[in-house]
């Protein structure tokens, strides 16, 4: 690693989530100084642990406000973007408040970071920008075309179009469409697939499955917040203007196998498993 980017200054927006609380404590065991700006929607405890870092500054905010924008983007070297209404079913209950933060929100975020003159702009994006594929057993990279089929993922791609294309800033702008994370973090989610069955089955209570043979690509969350660190880590010419999949082919599932995967470790939650035919 380099002694001169481990004392640059990092805002992550977000960073009481579910990525950011993890991404925080692995850009503080780097040497870095991390700020985040969150509205703790969900609240303050994932912060804990960090609060007593000297390295580390806490905004209570909310990017929908510019003055709260400009004080976060204030002398950071380069912003992680996670900030978000974050999945298709909150998107779908709260379409204004999505389009308020995702897109609004975003664009805030920017303008203010190019009057800021910040360096370097990383966007949380995700792998549903290729909603359902024609071909439901082939793979997708990043020359495959965007199909978002959601309010959430239709958001994603928009702001995405406007940071690749983003022209006459200093900005290097990066987007990075994250695979379904699972794994824990300070403020777990159980709500995403691997987290979701765990713990149902470890619980001892019975699983409805629904489209069991269907793949998705999942990636454990130290492993994206790793990814976001080379993204503001690498060369600019290497990550300016560019979309990146983070994931891996090998990490790709079907629903039936993570249960399978389950399973091994908790072998009497077989009975509690039910595959509904759709
Ligand atoms: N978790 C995944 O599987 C996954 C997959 C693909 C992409 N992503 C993207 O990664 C990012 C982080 O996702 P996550 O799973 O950590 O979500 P999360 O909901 O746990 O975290 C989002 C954080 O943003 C904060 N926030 C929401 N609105 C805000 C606002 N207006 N101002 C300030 N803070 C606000 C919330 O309080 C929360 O702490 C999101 O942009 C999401 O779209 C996540």
């Amino acid at each position: 690693m380099f002694r001169a980017m481990a004392e640059k200054k990092i805002l992550v927006t977000g960073g009481a989530g579910y990525i950011g609380s993890v991404l925080i404590g692995q850009l503080l065991q780097q040497g870095y100084f991390v700020r985040t700006i969150d509205n703790l929607s969900f609240g303050k405890q994932p912060l804990e642990a960090y609060k007593l870092n000297k390295h580390f500054e806490f905004i209570q905010g909310d990017i929908t406000n510019r003055n709260d924008c400009k004080k976060a983007v204030d002398s950071v070297n380069a912003i992680i973007h996670l900030a978000a209404i974050v999945g298709d079913p909150a998107c779908k209950k709260q379409p204004e408040l999505a389009i308020a933060v995702n897109r609004e929100g975003s664009q805030n975020l920017l303008d203010t970071a190019i009057d800021a003159q910040v360096e370097r702009f990383i966007f949380a994006s995700t792998c549903s920008n290729y909603g359902k594929m024609s071909d439901p057993n082939g793979y997708v990279d990043e020359t495959t075309e965007l199909n978002p089929v959601s309010l959430y993922a239709e958001l994603k791609v928009e702001f995405e179009q406007k940071l690749l294309n983003l022209l006459d800033t200093n900005l290097t702008p990066a987007c990075l469409r994250f695979a379904t994370a699972y794994g824990l973090s300070p403020r777990i989610r159980l709500d995403l697939t691997v987290n979701e069955f765990s713990k149902e089955l470890a619980l001892g209570r019975k699983l409805e499955i629904y489209g069991e043979q269907f793949w998705r690509p999942y990636c454990h969350t130290s492993d994206i917040a790793r990814a976001c660190i080379l993204a503001i880590e690498a060369e600019k010419s290497l990550v300016s203007h560019k979309a990146f999949n983070v994931g891996d082919t090998n990490e790709n599932y079907q629903k039936k196998t993570i249960v399978e995967m389950i399973l091994k470790e908790l072998p009497k939650a077989k009975d509690n498993i039910h595959y509904v035919s759709k």
